[in-house]
């Protein structure tokens, strides 16, 4: 099973000056997917109980996700990671969750002694010097604090999109993350202009960032706006010839 990468029009004139008014476009399928979405959050939860975690990066497609949790009204834990090296804006995502939901999203960080001791020995910007000290980096940063976010769990919900890369292409609904914990992608069939026509109708908080052409966002140092005719993904670690994953979903 393999989706087409999308490509995005950002040729287009921003009508609306904002990413909805680019994007967002709903489809005759989307009542369907956004259904079939809240029965793989239910069975998840029914399965899982508390070893269910909702892993947000505060990005569009989260962000859609707990939508779509409060609208089940189920008690699923929502957690982020947070590097020390996300934009303010997506920062400021946390007390709107908590404004427009009520969740108390927990928050991992990585060790701070591992961190002073990574830029002391490696420095600030080691991460665009090699890949091997890029990952390092996401090692500490994020790979760390992601085994705890875990620990004790049985499932994780992300927001990974088929549509996202050619390596996501065959993102399953639910799958082994090769450590013995299921992974939930409620939402790996929907496309882009779905995602940001939901948004839309149900006015879900987003980070602004989004509407400055930067359709994926991680960490500030390593995240661009993409160009016109760019991959999506192409602002992520644009320096690098590489899958552009930080080990998060290295098998998909
Ligand atoms: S990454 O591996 O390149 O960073 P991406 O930004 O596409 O991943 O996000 C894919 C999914 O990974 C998100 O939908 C989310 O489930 C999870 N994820 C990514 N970054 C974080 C983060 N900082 N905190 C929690 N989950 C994250
Ligand atoms: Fe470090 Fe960049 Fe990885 Fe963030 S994405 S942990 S700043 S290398």
């Amino acid at each position: 099973m393999s989706t087409e990468v999308s490509s995005l029009p950002w040729a287009a004139a921003p009508a609306a000056g904002n990413a909805i008014g680019l994007y967002a476009k709903w489809t005759p399928a989307l009542d369907a997917k956004i259904e079939a979405a809240l029965a793989r959050l239910r069975d998840a939860t029914i399965a899982h109980g508390d070893g269910l975690v909702q892993s947000s990066s505060l990005g569009v497609e989260d962000m859609v996700i707990t939508d779509l949790i409060s609208r089940t009204g189920l008690p699923v834990h929502i957690s982020t990671l947070d590097t020390g090296k996300l934009h303010p804006e997506t920062l400021a995502l946390l007390p709107q969750i908590k404004a427009r939901y009520g969740f108390d999203v927990e928050v991992f960080k990585p060790v701070a002694d591992a961190v002073i001791q990574f830029v002391a020995r490696e420095g600030e910007d080691a991460m665009y010097r090699s890949i091997e000290l890029r990952k390092a980096c996401c090692g500490v940063r994020k790979m760390e604090p992601l085994g705890r976010m875990l620990k004790g769990r049985s499932a994780w919900i992300t927001g990974l999109r088929r549509e996202q890369s050619g390596a996501r292409g065959d993102v399953a609904f639910d799958e082994d993350d090769g450590n013995g914990r299921r992974k939930i992608s409620p939402i790996a069939d929907w496309t882009w202009a779905e995602v940001w026509a939901y948004v839309d109708k149900y006015a879900v908080p987003y980070n602004p960032l989004h509407d400055q052409f930067m359709p994926s966002i991680g960490c500030a140092p390593c995240t661009r706006a993409i160009a016109v005719g760019e991959d999506f993904r192409a602002g992520r670690w644009w320096w690098e010839d590489s899958s552009k994953e930080c080990g998060l979903h290295a098998k998909s």
